[in-house]
């Protein structure tokens, strides 16, 4: 914890219709949250008007907030009966009032402060930090016992490092300093390490704000309340990549071996300002994951002899000089290959590769050090020749004249592209080719574990390999490099489950699949 108080608080916003919903929110989450914000704004008029009996009903600090629809709230009211309602609901003895910057109302200050209740001075900012900010933060606290707040929106990497200097130059004084919008997850995460008083989540599927995460998942995946100033950090960069499932692999790892550590998401506009921001906030391993695996090379102070020849690098270590890039995609890619054709010399068959993107490079450079025959098949053929011509292979269109070609070589059959990812799970790169039966099949595709191909694949009588398995190995391979440490086999097994579920669990088409992306 890096805060004056030294604790870390996790507050749950609430922003059912009744506080009959609000209470029902919060026991869903009760294990998980320090604090709750009941956002009153969302309030059918009839609960608004009982705001006070709230404080009894729930057993943490509250802060009551009835925010307007100019700060980003849903409150369209008179202002006059906004602040009657605060100044009524105040009887009930919250925790906090959250008042906003512009609000010149002494009377309920001192109506707040005489019943105990801290004002939370506030403002939210649509734009990015800027160079006034700090000054305009320290502003904010006109009382000793006023707490500031403000909630900034950062919309990329350079915006993060602001708001990161930001923290810094506020750095053992009390306020709450939260980013918004999605691509602030990392710094959210981070917030109480980095000194705000909390942190702000929702409800899984009832966002009170963009960029909030559940409780539960700040709480038991980024274990948001025990990172500290010391604690390690480790990303992956990519874009999209909120919905990764690597850091609910690497942080489960992290915990079972009691590491203080903590793997978090980074929604980056380019490579070079993810590294800005890993430079600014001291991250010592990456991932690098979709679109970024080929654009990471040349900002490698040194590299693993494979990863130049693959043209993909999918991991960053921080060393002396730099930072140093691995390729454990190509590993990661075997292993599961391996395992399911354990009876076949893999140096006599033939495969067909589909997509020409980071991903493909990994695994044809793997198909081809085995002694595979490769056919690479894409979309855009002047990307397939050209990896074609660097790892010496044949190439084709993605087209009618391109499957065709594949079914001669179609002993193994690997799935690169996105198409079939959720929440796109019903789309199939190859649906004009039908599977005979003697294919494997191998997707990379995670989400849906069952995709499309796959399931056509297996219906066919084909083997098939799941992107989740592929998926583990290439992280496990990642948290040695990360930490030195192998990862633990129990947790590895209890991954594998959640991850590679068989057929009737999730599958292509079903709308309940999470999105997700390629690592
Ligand atoms: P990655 O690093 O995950 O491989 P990438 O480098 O962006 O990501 O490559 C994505 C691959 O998916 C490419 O082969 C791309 O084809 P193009 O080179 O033609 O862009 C392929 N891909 C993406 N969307 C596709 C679609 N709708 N149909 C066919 N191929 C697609």
């Amino acid at each position: 914890m890096n805060q004056p108080d030294g604790h870390s608080r996790i507050c749950l916003c609430l922003t059912g219709e009744t506080i009959q919903e609000d209470l029902e929110t919060y026991r869903r989450y009760a294990r998980f949250s320090d604090m709750a914000e009941i956002r009153a704004d969302f309030l059918l008029p009839e609960d608004m008007r009982r705001l006070d009996r709230v404080p009894s009903l729930l057993p943490v600090p509250l802060i009551l907030t009835i925010r307007r629809a100019s700060d980003g709230g849903v409150y369209d009211g008179a202002e006059s009966d906004r602040l009657e309602l605060i100044r009524r609901a105040l009887a009930g003895g919250f925790a906090f009032v959250d008042l906003e910057e512009d609000l010149g109302q002494p009377p309920l200050e001192r109506e707040a402060r005489s019943r105990g209740t801290r004002v939370i001075r506030s403002f939210h900012e649509s734009s990015g930090p800027d160079p006034g900010m700090e000054a305009r933060i320290r502003g904010l606290k006109r009382h000793p016992t006023d707490l500031p707040k403000a909630a900034v929106r950062v919309d990329s990497t350079a915006e993060l490092c602001s708001l990161v200097d930001l923290y810094r130059r506020l750095e053992g004084w009390e306020k709450i300093l939260v980013g918004m919008g999605p691509a602030s997850l990392s710094l959210r995460i981070l917030a109480c390490s980095l000194g705000s008083y909390l942190t702000f989540s929702s409800a899984a599927k009832q966002q009170a704000a963009e960029g909030h995460t559940d409780p539960e998942t700040l709480d038991t995946v980024y274990r948001a309340r025990a990172l500290s100033r010391s604690t390690r950090l480790f990303a992956i960069a990519g874009n999209p990549v909120l919905h990764s499932r690597s850091p609910r692999i690497h942080n489960t790892g992290f915990a079972s071996l009691g590491m203080d550590a903590v793997y978090f998401p980074v929604q980056a506009e380019s490579i070079e300002g993810f590294l800005r921001l890993a430079g600014t906030l001291g991250i010592r391993g990456a991932s690098v994951t979709l679109p970024f695996k080929q654009a990471v090379i040349p900002h490698l102070a040194s590299v693993e002899v494979d990863v130049p020849r693959i043209g993909a690098c999918n991991t960053l270590v921080r060393s002396r000089g730099g930072w140093h890039g691995a390729n454990t995609d190509v590993s990661g890619f075997m292993e599961p290959l391996a395992a399911a054709s354990a009876d076949a010399d893999l140096s006599r068959l033939r495969a067909t590769v589909i997509g020409a993107g980071g991903a493909a490079r990994s695994a044809v450079y793997a198909l081809r050090r085995t002694g595979c025959e490769v056919l690479v098949l894409n979309r855009t053929p002047a990307r397939a020749e050209e990896l074609a011509a660097e790892l010496g292979c044949r190439w084709a269109a993605l087209d009618r004249r391109g499957l065709s070609a594949m079914a001669e070589s179609s002993d193994i059959v690997v799935q690169t592209t996105s198409v079939g990812m959720s929440p796109d799970d019903r789309s199939d790169p190859v649906e004009g080719y039908a599977f005979q039966g003697h294919e494997i099949a191998y997707d990379i595709v995670y989400t849906p574990p069952m995709t499309r191909f796959l399931l056509r694949a297996k219906s066919a009588g084909c083997r098939i390999i799941q992107g989740g398995d592929m998926l583990l190995c290439q992280a496990m391979h990642q948290f040695r490099l990360f930490t030195g440490k192998e990862f633990p086999e129990a947790d590895r097994a209890r991954l594998r489950t959640e991850l590679v579920s068989s057929a009737g669990d999730a599958t292509a088409g079903d709308a309940s699949a999470d999105d997700a992306t390629i690592v």
